[in-house]
């Protein structure tokens, strides 16, 4: 049995650039990682997929799991027999801009790279990725990473490791290609030079804007991280889930504190970035 964390990634900015003929957007993009998020397990026998877990109900709908997907052109790509028992363990929410079904298409490709002696920095793995969406590449990687095109130009940089994290989402599940569709158009410029955190803070996120109409609840979300002392509080990805870095874990302990008396619905991580 082979085990695969697929932790949440957050979009420390994202810059909208232009709106592409291929119907995405031409993206500028932080990625980062923490340490918490969902697991993928594999096992020896036929293609199936489990999903257990606190967030499991949000996927029972679901026909064609990216990781079944994933499974299905590994196979193809790599000549082998469609197979694996797969268990996903979801702890993050669904459709929430932290890349959660990303992130465990990525765990299940690097899975199944390990059960058949495949290099995870294989491309073949990289165009797999790519295929299966916008951030798979990202989550493949799974390092801090400037992404560019679509968001699977990936060029590597060194993070703030174990800097304090605190995700928060209210609840709302929000269609990224909706949040796309509603973006103004309009390039509000690069993304400057410069590390990791100053490049986050001098950036920004082009899409909290359209999400924030689709989804007021995020200016709550927003406001609520705002007050709590935060080095950086922002929207990742479409939304709706936004993100808080801390100076330290006390100032991270006590945001959550507060948040969760005032708004014992929603859902937060105390993490820290990987
Ligand atoms: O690539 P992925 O399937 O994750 O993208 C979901 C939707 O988000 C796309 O269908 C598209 O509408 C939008 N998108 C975009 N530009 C990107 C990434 C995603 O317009 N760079």
């Amino acid at each position: 049995m082979i085990t695969e964390n697929a932790p949440a990634k957050i979009n420390l900015a994202l810059h909208v650039r232009a709106r592409r003929a291929d119907g995405y957007h031409e993206l500028e993009t932080l990625f980062a990682f923490v340490a918490d998020g969902d697991t993928v397990t594999l096992a020896p026998g036929p293609l199936s997929l489990t999903v257990i877990g606190p967030f499991s109900a949000g996927l029972s709908g679901e026909g064609d799991n990216l990781v079944l997907r994933a499974a299905r052109a590994f196979a193809a790509t790599f000549g082998v027999a469609e197979s694996g028992a797969f268990t996903l363990d979801k702890h993050l929410p669904v459709a929430s801009g932290i890349g959660g079904g990303s992130a465990d298409a990525a765990a299940a490709l690097r899975a199944l790279a390990r059960a058949n002696q495949v290099a995870l920095d294989d491309p073949r793995l990289f165009e797999i990725a790519a295929a299966l969406g916008s951030d798979v590449p990202a989550c493949l990687l799974g390092r801090t990473a400037l992404g560019r095109g679509r968001g699977e130009q990936l060029a590597p940089l060194d993070g703030p490791v174990g800097l304090p994290v605190l995700l928060v989402n209210p609840g709302v599940a929000v269609s990224t290609a909706a949040v796309f569709k509603a973006w103004d158009g309009i390039d509000k410029g690069p993304m400057p030079d410069g590390d990791v955190l100053s490049l986050a803070l001098a950036g920004r996120n082009d899409l909290e804007a359209p999400a924030r109409r689709l989804a007021p609840v995020i200016d709550h979300v927003l406001t609520l991280l705002a007050a709590g002392n935060p080095i950086l509080a922002r929207m990742s990805g479409s939304g709706a889930t936004c993100f808080a870095l801390y100076a330290s874990m006390d100032d991270r302990t006590a945001a959550a504190a507060r948040i969760r008396a005032a708004q014992t619905g929603w859902w937060c991580l105390e993490t820290r970035l990987a």
